[in-house]
């Protein structure tokens, strides 16, 4: 099956990276809108826009479903590319349920973008898990730029998160659910700043599993590498210097991987 995976940037790369990896034998579209991002800090009705130029594109190119591989995304636009478009439509959503059915009795930091904050989607979300108590939101919304300028440990991006989770006495939490995409590429640099305990959460397996479920496919996990195309905002990724910053994400996510 031809499956396109959608993201702002490369943030998607890190779900792309799960599904190559137990799905050898779908072929894949990648498509990040580098024009665009990052969505996190455009309104509802700009990243609607982005969103439904992109499947509009990924649709002529004849794709059989979608993974919005962006939290983002999903938030302002899936509910309506779903009422516009009958293949099927993966979206993603921070693991709060999964921090919760782990750790039932602890707090669990959600990190994710200012657009998926300020949407109601997460909102609604911690209502139906009856979790206010215990899910505690922050924007880390800078990772987008560090993670699209390849710039993963640099000294600003340690004084960023020691900046950002100064604010928290960990001992109560049990994890940091990364829900935003590009968040992946930043675990080891985020744990020097985190105590051993907690755990680090991301909706890429869930969101793949219920791909899986949704389109009827065979997961079969295998070192074959399916045949991914690339395209930024539309256009195909074919300069050997752009596949190779790509491979370096990739690369990035196999370290990241197992943190
Ligand atoms: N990767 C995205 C997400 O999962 C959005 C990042 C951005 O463009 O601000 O939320």
């Amino acid at each position: 099956m031809k499956i396109a995976l959608f993201d702002s940037g490369i943030g998607g790369l890190s779900v792309l990276h799960h599904a190559t990896k137990i799905l050898p034998n779908e072929e894949f579209i990648f498509f990040a809108d580098e024009d665009n991002v990052p969505y996190g800090v455009k309104t509802r009705e700009q990243v609607l826009g982005y969103v439904d130029a992109a499947f509009k594109f990924l649709v002529a190119q004849n794709v059989e479903a979608v993974v919005i591989a962006c939290n983002t995304a999903t938030s302002a636009a899936v509910r309506a590319m779903r009422a516009k478009y009958s293949l099927p439509i993966v979206g993603m959503e921070p693991a709060i349920k999964k921090a919760l059915d782990l750790f039932p009795a602890r707090k669990v930091l959600v990190t994710a973008t200012e657009g998926t904050i300020k949407g109601e989607k997460i909102h609604r979300l911690i209502e139906r898990l009856d979790a206010k108590n215990f899910a505690e939101l922050k924007s880390l919304q800078r990772l987008v730029n560090f993670a699209e300028r390849q710039e993963f440990n640099s000294a600003d991006v340690e004084n960023y998160l020691r900046e950002e989770f100064s604010a928290y006495d960990f001992k109560n939490f049990s994890s940091v659910v990364l829900g935003c995409t590009h968040f992946n590429y930043f675990k080891d640099t985020m744990r020097k700043f985190l105590p051993a305990h907690v755990k680090f959460l991301d909706g890429n397996e869930g969101t793949i599993n219920y791909l899986i479920r949704l389109a009827n496919l065979n997961p079969e996990p295998s070192k074959k590498i399916p045949h991914v195309e690339y395209f930024y905002s539309g256009r195909r990724v074919t300069s050997p210097k752009e596949l190779a910053r790509l491979e370096n994400y990739l690369r990035r996510l196999d370290e990241m991987y197992l943190l």
